[in-house]
């Protein structure tokens, strides 16, 4: 017997991935999705106990597989990364943007996009990322309550103008754009098995959001064309002239995508952070201590930033515990095999970020905040995704997320307001489900021992 043969013979077959039985019928199907849709992190983490690192939901014709295993991340992400697509319904939000495209146009898109994202362009952009926080925080009225989550928002939304456009937007555009990127997010969910053209109460709020998301950015885009500046946007209009309607149209939604996933996320992660500190206050006191130790009082540069270490530990812990990209999402563009699974021709693989780090083999205690636990890069790490398609924005979204903390921290205290219920929301990101009141507590440094965090000081005593 030839050699090869024999291998063949030993090599394991390949097998169907487990999960329920596939249903056809209507009603059945229709209260998956509504379970779903209604604990959406809880239906998979009991799918993932009751079958293992892999299931399959076949409803009707459509077939979805949910993995949590490392190895299945890598084979998708990096080592059979061309035998997927990113797959339509990113593409209802991101439309032409980069997070949505595939094959030559994504990469001719990400060379365009990519110097702007370089270390050294990031390092450059530090400044306006400090001057846009440091302004947020003293416009901050010491033990009035705010929305947490709108602060935030305004400042992840504002950097990411400032630094990739080097607009200034009014506040009254910032308002309204950040209450329609809202309306997209809430309109469509990944799960959505409604075509868009469909015109159901959700798809008509979010074409109407849409409308005037488009007529903001317009704007926008008319103006950076009379500016000189050499900005993210100036680079794709000379990519793409935008004198054809189709490169404005792409442009537009170059631009969009950016704002979407750019100031979406950072916010989530920021809003946690805060959440999480609030509920850790030796933590807090910890992250405290060293700002003040290691800034003696002065605002930080690029070069304090490494030296901040306990930040990048709550940082990279609450990426990890709280991940705002809850999952990622591909087409198999041919059937293809993931670990001993067959997974067929156009259906959706869902590789489950969240479950992956909240995995106890990898992490024992895993719904414990500990950021003394030692976090390796990796496949069972990746807040940003992993491969060609991760997070082009991964340093961009570090320093502005780690400046805001430390930033913050060195000037108040940040008391969510006693009795609110946390109320996660898993959309396309995974946050807290505004709004989000607190009061933000100033705080006076002393020599790195800092007394509002030793004992719990109220509001009203400290103002
Ligand atoms: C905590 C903050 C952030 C997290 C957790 C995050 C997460 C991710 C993840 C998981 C992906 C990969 C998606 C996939 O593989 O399908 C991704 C892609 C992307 N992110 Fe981020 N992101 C963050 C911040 C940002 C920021 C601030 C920007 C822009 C200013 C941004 C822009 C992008 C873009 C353009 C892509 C697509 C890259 C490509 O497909 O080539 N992200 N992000």
């Amino acid at each position: 017997m030839k050699l090869a043969t024999v291998a063949t013979q030993l090599a394991p077959m390949p097998m169907q991935a487990p999960g329920p039985p596939i249903t056809w019928n209507p009603f059945r199907v229709a209260s998956t999705m509504s379970s779903y849709f209604a604990k959406p992190l809880e239906f998979v983490g009991e799918h993932f106990d009751r079958y293992g690192d892999i299931f399959q939901l076949r409803l009707g014709p459509g077939r979805f597989f949910f993995s949590r295993s490392p190895e299945h991340f890598h084979e998708v992400l990096v080592k059979k990364a061309d035998s997927f697509s990113k797959g339509q319904r990113s593409g209802n939000v991101f439309r032409e943007g980069l997070v949505a495209l595939d094959g030559d146009i994504w990469r001719e898109s990400a060379r365009a996009v990519q110097p702007h994202f370089s270390r050294s362009a990031v390092e450059g952009q530090f400044e306006t990322m400090r001057r846009l926080t440091r302004s947020l925080l003293d416009t901050c009225q010491p033990g009035v309550s705010v929305e947490l989550d709108q602060l935030i928002a305004r400042l992840t939304l504002d950097i990411v103008c400032q630094t990739l456009l080097a607009q200034q937007m009014d506040q009254n555009l910032l308002d309204r754009l950040l209450l329609q990127l809202d309306v997209v997010e809430r309109s469509v969910d990944s799960f959505d098995p409604i075509p868009l053209w469909v015109p159901t109460r959700r798809h008509l709020e979010f074409a109407r959001a849409f409308r005037e998301i488009d007529r903001a950015v317009n704007e926008l885009v008319r103006r950076e064309q009379r500016s000189e500046q050499h900005t993210l946007l100036s680079d794709l209009v000379k990519t793409m002239p935008i004198h054809s309607r189709r490169n404005a149209r792409k442009i537009r939604d170059q631009i969009t995508a950016l704002y979407f996933g750019g100031y979406r996320t950072s916010a989530h992660a920021l809003v946690w952070i805060w959440y999480l500190l609030s509920e850790h206050p030796e933590v807090e006191q910890k992250l405290q201590e060293e700002v003040d130790l290691t800034l003696a009082g002065k605002e930080p540069t690029v070069e304090d930033l490494p030296r901040l270490k306990y930040v990048s530990a709550v940082v990279t812990e609450s990426l990890r515990l709280r991940s705002p990209s809850h999952l990622v999402e591909r087409v198999a563009k041919n059937d293809v095999q993931i670990g001993q699974f067959t997974i067929p021709a156009g259906s959706e693989v869902f590789l489950h970020i969240y479950w992956m780090q909240h995995d106890p083999r990898w992490y024992p205690e895993p719904n414990r905040f500990l950021p003394e636990r030692r976090i390796e890069s990796g496949p069972a790490y990746c807040p940003f995704g992993i491969g060609k398609r991760q997070c082009i924005a991964k340093g961009f979204a570090i320093q502005e997320i780690s400046l805001a903390v430390a930033m913050m921290a060195q000037r108040f205290r940040v008391k969510i307001a006693p009795g609110f219920m946390p109320d996660p929301q898993t959309l396309i990101t995974y946050g807290l489900r505004p709004p989000v009141p607190a009061t933000l507590v100033p705080r006076q440094r002393t020599n790195g021992r800092c007394p509002v965090a030793r004992g719990v000081v109220s509001a009203a005593q400290s103002v």
